[in-house]
C-alpha cells in the first residue's frame, strides 16, 4: 500500500511544495481544502484527479487579505461591499472573472469563484506564496468534507504531497456561496454567514437558495456518508427512532447538538465517526430553518438524500 503524506505543522515545508507546483492539504475555518497553486497548471489537474472530481466542476481561488482581488475578478458594488464586510471569513463570491484566471480553474465559465478564508495559518501560506490557490474540499468526491487532518489522511492522504495540521476547523462546514453575477444577488450554497446578514449589508432583499443550483457540483447528495441518514424534526422523534431502530439495525446513532455553532462544527465528524464505528444507520435531527440551521439542514438533506433513495 502506498505510503501517506505526512501530517505536519511545518508551514515553510507547504510553501515550498506548493511553490514546486505540489499538491497539499490546508487547513481553513470552514473545512480542509486541497490546495494547488493557479501558476501551476498540471498540479490543478491533480487536485481534480485526487478528489476524482470532473474537469468542468469550478474551483474556488483562495486568496490572502492583502491581494488585489480585482486582478482575479470584476467586484460590482454589492460584490465590493460583502467582500470588505465578510473578508476573510466563510463567504465565497462569484464574479465575473478577468482574464489571470485560467480556464482549468473555472471549467471554461466566465464567473469565478474567490474566498479570502479566516484561518491564520493558511493566511500565511497565502501571504507567502503571492499567487492564488485553488482549493476544493480535501475529501473524495461526493464524500463528507474533512474537519481535521487526520479526515483528510483517511481519505486521500495517500495521493496527496503533504497534510498541514492547522487543528480542527472552525465553523466545519463549507463557505456561503453568493453568486454576485446577477442582480439581486442569490445565495447557491449557504453556509455561516447567513441570508440575513447578507441583506443586513446590503440593505436590501436577496434570492434564497430555492430553485435549481446554479454551481455545478450540489448534488442532492454531494456531502454524503457511506451509511443511511434518516432525519427527524425534534428530538424526542430522534430518540422514538432510535428506539424502535434498535430492533431493526445492529448499531445506530443518534446525531444532535442544541447549539447551532456547535452542530456545524461537529456535523461531518459525527458522520465520520458513525462510518467508522460501522454503524448501520445515523438518525439526525433537523435543527430550525434559520440562520446557521439553514446550512447544517443543507447538508443533512444532501447527507441523507443518497441512501434513503435506495
Ligand atoms: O469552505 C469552502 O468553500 C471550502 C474551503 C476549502 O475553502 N471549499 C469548497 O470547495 O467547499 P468545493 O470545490 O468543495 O466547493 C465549491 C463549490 C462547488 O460546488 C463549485 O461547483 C462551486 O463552488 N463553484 C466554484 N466556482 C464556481 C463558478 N465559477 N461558478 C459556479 N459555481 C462555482
Ligand atoms: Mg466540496
Amino acid at each position: 500500500m502506498a505510503n501517506s503524506a505526512p501530517i505536519t505543522t511545518d508551514v515553510a515545508r507547504a510553501i515550498d511544495i506548493l511553490q514546486h507546483g505540489g499538491v497539499v492539504a490546508i487547513p481553513t475555518e470552514t473545512v480542509y481544502g486541497l490546495a494547488a497553486c493557479v501558476a501551476h497548471p498540471e498540479a490543478i489537474r491533480r487536485v481534480f484527479d485526487v478528489k476524482h472530481r470532473p474537469y468542468d466542476h469550478p474551483l474556488i481561488v483562495h486568496l490572502a487579505p492583502t491581494s488585489a482581488i480585482d486582478e482575479w475578478g470584476i467586484f460590482n458594488d454589492d460584490a465590493l461591499k460583502l467582500a470588505v464586510t465578510c473578508w476573510p471569513g466563510p463567504l465565497t463570491l462569484l464574479v465575473p472573472r478577468t482574464a489571470s484566471v485560467p480556464d482549468i480553474v473555472t471549467g471554461g465559465r466566465d464567473s469565478v469563484a474567490i474566498r479570502v478564508p479566516s484561518h491564520h495559518v493558511t493566511q500565511h501560506v497565502l501571504e507567502q506564496l503571492r499567487d492564488g490557490v485553488v482549493a476544493p474540499s480535501a475529501n473524495t468526491f461526493g464524500h463528507v468534507s474533512p474537519t481535521t487532518a487526520q479526515h483528510v489522511h483517511d481519505d486521500i492522504g495517500t495521493s496527496v504531497d503533504l497534510i498541514l495540521d492547522g487543528g480542527p476547523c472552525s465553523v466545519g462546514i463549507e463557505s456561503t456561496i453568493v453568486d454576485c453575477t446577477t442582480s439581486p444577488p442569490q445565495i447557491v450554497r449557504p453556509g455561516a454567514i447567513t441570508q440575513h446578514e447578507i441583506e443586513t449589508i446590503l440593505a436590501t432583499k436577496i434570492a434564497d437558495t430555492s430553485g435549481p443550483s446554479r454551481a455545478p457540483g450540489m448534488l442532492a447528495s454531494h456531502y454524503a456518508p457511506r451509511i443511511p441518514v434518516e432525519l427527524v424534526d425534534s428530538l424526542r422523534a430522534g430518540r422514538d427512532l432510535m428506539s424502535r431502530y434498535k430492533r431493526k439495525y445492529r448499531h445506530c446513532v443518534l446525531i444532535h447538538h442544541e447549539d447551532l455553532t456547535e452542530y456545524a462544527i461537529h456535523l461531518y465528524d459525527d458522520l465520520r465517526h458513525a462510518e467508522d464505528m460501522d454503524y448501520d444507520g445515523i438518525i439526525a435531527v433537523l435543527p430550525p430553518a434559520e440562520g446557521l440551521g439553514i446550512a447544517i439542514r443543507d447538508r443533512l438533506q444532501k447527507a441523507s438524500a443518497a441512501k434513503t433513495a435506495q
